[in-house]
């Protein structure tokens, strides 16, 4: 079975400085309720732990009673030490975890099949999409070379690993502080993952009209 961390554990300050990206609704359903559901309603999930801030535990504990499978956990300073944090309560025996933001409302079962299915041969599987827009590396406002873009992928979640790969590698880490994903988290200790096809309708909410994408996506049959 497949046990899900969702960090939610973050204040969203690109977003507002006043509102909760995650409290936002989409058809009259929280940010953070949809990034639950299609896990929830997923058959290999067994489980899915969510790391919120500790001033919101006591606000969230309705998702636990709306959806089950679900156990609301405090986070971290971090995105990274939101996800060690869950990491800590998943249950024994587990063979596999997703690790999904709390921020993309919309990850389709389809793409987690893709996950979970580069699961049974890979420790480590992450969604990932091509680049549209050309890409240049700069320093400052200079222009210092045109990056190939074929080299390229931006990277989603779900991310899926081998509960054990996990583990050995925040065994290994002294720190997490660098690190922004946990994929990264296994490059440093020597585990390089595959990737599969991502999802554009799979959006991050970062900026408020991010938002306005996810309604439109969320808008026909869910
Ligand atoms: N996150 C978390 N714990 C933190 C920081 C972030 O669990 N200490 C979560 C966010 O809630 C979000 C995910 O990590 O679901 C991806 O982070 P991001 O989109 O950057 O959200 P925020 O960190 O909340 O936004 P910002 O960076 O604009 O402040
Ligand atoms: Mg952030």
């Amino acid at each position: 079975m497949v046990q899900v961390i969702i960090p939610a554990g973050g204040s969203g300050s690109r977003y507002s400085s006043s509102t909760s990206k995650l409290d936002e609704t989409i058809n009259q359903k929280s940010v953070l309720a949809h990034s639950i559901h299609q896990f929830h309603h997923h058959t290999s999930v067994s489980g899915i732990i969510i790391a919120v801030p500790a001033n919101k535990v006591a606000g969230y504990e309705g998702l636990a009673t709306a959806y089950p499978k679900c156990r609301v956990i405090i986070g971290g300073n971090t995105r990274a030490h939101s996800v060690h944090q869950a990491f800590q309560y998943i249950s024994l025996p587990c063979e596999h975890v997703l690790i999904h933001d709390a921020a993309r409302p919309n990850p389709s079962h389809a793409l987690i099949n893709r996950v979970l299915e580069g699961l049974t041969h890979h420790p480590v599987v992450i969604p990932g999409i091509p680049m549209s827009d050309t890409l240049k590396q700069i320093n400052g406002e200079s222009i210092v070379k045109t990056v190939n873009r074929s080299d390229i992928i931006a990277v989603q979640t779900p991310q899926g690993f081998h509960y054990s790969a996990l583990l050995n590698a925040y065994n290994a880490a002294t720190s997490l502080d660098e690190f922004t994903d946990e994929a990264a988290v296994l490059e440093h200790h020597g585990v390089y993952g595959v990737h599969v096809n991502g999802d554009r309708e799979n959006i991050k909410i970062t900026h408020p009209t991010d938002l306005r994408l996810a309604r439109f996506y969320l808008s026909g049959d869910y």
